[in-house]
């Protein structure tokens, strides 16, 4: 993976001062929290400036910093991408049902939060794989009845479609917007990744969404990244980069909103007629130099058929 293929996972880290002074201190929430080995979710709350990471994701993200110091703001651009994406769902698409699978750790802004400010009553299903994230967004949403978590796998999308709590939670006659924010990458094969989509979108009634963001393949600028390559390759990480020809073969089928499948750093809101600037500072993109480097794509698409 290039300096900038490893952007979209981007990053944000604290100093090392902040760094706990005793690492074995850390107890993780849950005893089927393993805390020995880097996890994707970690990583990136790591990277995103979040607290809910342990040494061994702090240790494996500064390596990737340390290889792709452009990571930082990949992060935040991608995560800029989510909040504007499911604010423009809400308030301008009339959205009121979102499932976010690969939703990460709950951390500033959260899906739920951004579009229960435009309507409380608006649902939202989060699914991770990592039993982290169900733990922390357990406790987060204890008070919050129309935001469940679910720890589910996007490789087996009928599985999850099955979950009785998914479907008592959404009701699948109305729009549903599907988040797939920087997980597809994940999916190592691409015609098994085309196939996941395919399953869920066409389990979803016309008048929904499909939003996606993706690590871009950009194969000048392979080498002086091998490191952070390597890592994000390993078994169990495994983020593979696409072509944009191969990103945009997730909206076969499709239609595109606004200018569809764009650079990430090329993206606006549909109609721009949403005014940013508190969001700015949560995830402000405070280098616009780094920002053109990025290789990641992201775009929204509604169902029609
Ligand atoms: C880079 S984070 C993205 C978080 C959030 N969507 C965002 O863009 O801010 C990727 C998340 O995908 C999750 N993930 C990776 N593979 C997955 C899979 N097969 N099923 C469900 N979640 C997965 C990871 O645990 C991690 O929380």
């Amino acid at each position: 993976m290039s300096q900038s293929q490893a952007d979209s996972l981007g990053a944000a880290p604290r100093e090392r001062s902040e760094f706990p002074a005793d690492d074995a201190a850390e107890l993780p929430p849950a005893p089927e929290i393993d805390t020995t080995k880097p996890h994707i979710a970690r990583m990136y709350d790591y990277i995103l400036g979040g607290k809910n990471n342990y040494a061994v994701d702090r240790e494996a993200a500064e390596k990737v910093l340390a290889a792709s110091p452009h990571v930082r703001v990949g992060a935040r651009a991608n995560r800029r991408f989510l909040i504007d994406a499911v604010r423009w769902l809400a308030q301008e698409a009339g959205v009121r049902q979102f499932l976010d699978i690969g939703s990460g750790l709950p951390t500033q802004q959260n899906v739920h939060e951004v579009v229960q400010a435009i309507d409380p009553d608006a649902r939202v299903v989060y699914v991770d794989n990592d039993p982290l994230v169900r733990v922390h967004a357990e406790a987060l949403l204890a008070t919050d009845p129309n935001t469940i978590v679910l720890e589910g796998d996007l490789r087996d999308p009928q599985a999850l479609l099955n979950r009785p709590e998914l479907r008592d939670h959404l009701d699948f006659s109305q729009p549903i917007a599907l988040l797939l924010v920087a997980v597809l990458h994940f999916i190592q094969d691409t015609q098994q990744a085309y196939r996941i989509v395919k399953t869920l979108c066409d389990a979803l009634p016309p008048g929904s969404y499909l939003a996606i963001s993706h690590v871009l393949k950009d194969e000048k600028q392979e080498g002086p990244a091998a490191q952070a390559r390597a890592m994000y390759s390993r078994p169990g990480f495994g983020a593979v980069p696409r072509t944009k020809d191969e990103i945009l073969g997730f909206f076969t089928g499709l239609t595109p909103v606004g200018d569809g499948l764009v650079h990430l750093a090329d993206w606006t809101v549909p109609g721009k007629s949403i005014d940013h600037a508190g969001d700015r500072k949560v995830v402000a993109v405070d280098d616009p130099a780094a920002l053109r480097r990025l290789s990641g794509m992201c775009g929204i698409a509604r169902i029609d058929r």
